[in-house]
């Protein structure tokens, strides 16, 4: 493994993935993928269209077929664990691209859905109302059907109901697709405040380069399913050939 690995994670690893392989079917994608990260910090992965990017995340999650290598979280080997879980026991939550929200159903209804794993719906409705707290924007509007939502504020809504199940970890996958400029902005806000004030780990993939090498501690630059290049969001910026590759000049 590349020992700016485990520098880069930034502290004793929460997440650490190890010399994952894993498709679908009988598709081999991953072909060693290693990534650690610590509790409060964030990563992100770049590369070109089909490198495998989404598929780590949804490796991560226990979307995919897994052949060889591991998965663990606070030392805990979750590689086979199902993607409920990964949500429930593992606290790893996903936060699906564009396009989750139940646009019929009111707001509060799509938060409430974060909580289906709990116990009984009355635990997800006060996991709701801790996250409804924190985000006043979304709580003005829980009575309003989802379909009413601004771009931004579905994309808020979308890692809100993540956060019902208060994962340690968060994969998020192109947080930035198909927002106007001013939400992306926002999107990246929530996201940083959520790893630096409640000390999430964020493992995120980004198509805009550039704004997730500038937002993330970390960066990884994943081709045909393998890690090709790893340094911090700042070295990777800050590269010649990864400014001409991915950076667009
Ligand atoms: N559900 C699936 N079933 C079969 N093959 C898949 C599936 N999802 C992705 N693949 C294949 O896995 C490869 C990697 O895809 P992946 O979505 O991980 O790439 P990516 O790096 O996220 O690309 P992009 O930047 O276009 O989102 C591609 O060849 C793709 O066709
Ligand atoms: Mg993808």
């Amino acid at each position: 493994m590349n020992p700016r690995v485990a520098e880069l994670a930034g502290g004793e690893p929460l997440l650490v993935v190890s010399d994952l392989h894993a498709g679908y079917g009988k598709m081999e994608i991953l072909r060693g993928v290693d990534l650690m990260i610590a509790a409060g910090r964030s990563l992100c992965m770049i590369g070109p269209n089909g490198a495998g990017k989404s598929t780590v995340l949804h490796s991560i999650y226990g979307f995919t077929r897994i052949t060889s290598g591991s998965i663990r979280i606070g030392g805990q080997d979750v590689t086979a664990l199902s993607p409920n879980e990964k949500l429930r026991r593992a606290g790893i939550a996903y936060i699906l691209q564009d396009n989750s929200v139940f646009p019929e159903m009111t707001v509060e209804e799509n938060l409430w859905m974060g909580g289906y794993l709990m116990e009984t719906p009355a635990r997800a409705k006060e996991a709701a109302e801790r996250v409804f707290s924190k985000y006043p924007r979304l709580a003005a509007r829980r009575r309003q059907p989802a379909r009413v939502l601004s771009g931004g504020e579905r994309r808020l809504l979308e890692i809100s109901r993540a956060l019902v199940m208060d994962p340690r970890v968060l994969l998020v996958d192109e947080p930035s697709i198909g927002l106007e400029p001013r939400y992306i902005d926002m999107v990246f806000e929530i996201l940083s405040e959520l790893q630096r004030s409640a000390g999430k780990a964020i493992v995120m993939v980004e198509q805009n380069a550039k704004k997730g090498l500038q937002f993330a501690d970390v960066g990884y630059v994943l081709v045909a399913g393998a890690v090709a290049r790893v340094g911090s969001g700042a070295e990777l910026l800050n590269d010649p050939e990864i400014g001409r590759l991915y950076l667009g000049g």
